[in-house]
């Protein structure tokens, strides 16, 4: 079972109706993209957790305003495709952190992999605006920039109820027993 924050939809089944596994089938079953759960991206999210988190909430969004939800769905599952843990990331002398350097390390990686088209490209290497300076060229890149920030916060925010909800649990029992 394999579902997007907050969705009940299980994107892993192969079916007719399921459009979304359709542009992504692919990539979802790729080793090196499945190798993505080896790393943490917010609070117990898996970075492959989070791409699938973007990319279904990019393809629906990009679906809902008429654009192309092939390419908001395809890039959005390798927008973060960095394969490596940046809680450990040590920079070279003169090297950018992560947040700016990780974009072109995921498109690399993309292209190494993957046949994308220039709306993948873009979406891919710009989903960090405005923090990576260069302007969105398509509607969808611009989509991409505010589903990634909406649910990293959603990820760090169910991550923080998850924590207090087990405190308050065991706070519960030591007051009751
Ligand atoms: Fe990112
Ligand atoms: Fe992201």
């Amino acid at each position: 079972m394999l579902n997007a924050i907050g969705s009940k939809i299980d994107l892993s089944v192969p079916s007719k109706k399921c459009e979304y596994y359709s542009y992504v089938s692919d990539i979802l079953g790729h080793e090196k993209v499945q190798s993505m759960k080896n790393f943490t991206q917010h609070g117990h999210t898996s970075v492959f957790q989070h791409c699938v988190n973007v990319s279904y909430y990019n393809f629906r969004l990009c679906k809902l305003l008429g654009l192309d939800a092939r390419s908001a769905a395809r890039a959005g599952l390798l927008h973060d495709f960095f394969l490596y843990d940046w809680h450990d990331y040590v920079r070279e002398p003169g090297q950018q952190m992560h947040g700016w350097t990780h974009p072109y390390t995921a498109l690399n990686n993309a292209k190494k992999y993957f046949k994308l088209n220039e709306v993948e490209e873009d979406i891919i290497v710009k989903h960090m605006f405005p923090l990576t300076t260069k302007l969105p060229k398509y509607k969808e890149t611009v989509c991409i920039t505010l589903v990634d920030k909406f649910c990293g916060a959603w990820e760090v925010v169910e991550h923080w109820g998850e924590i207090a909800g087990k405190g308050a649990k065991k706070v519960r029992k030591a007051v009751t027993e």
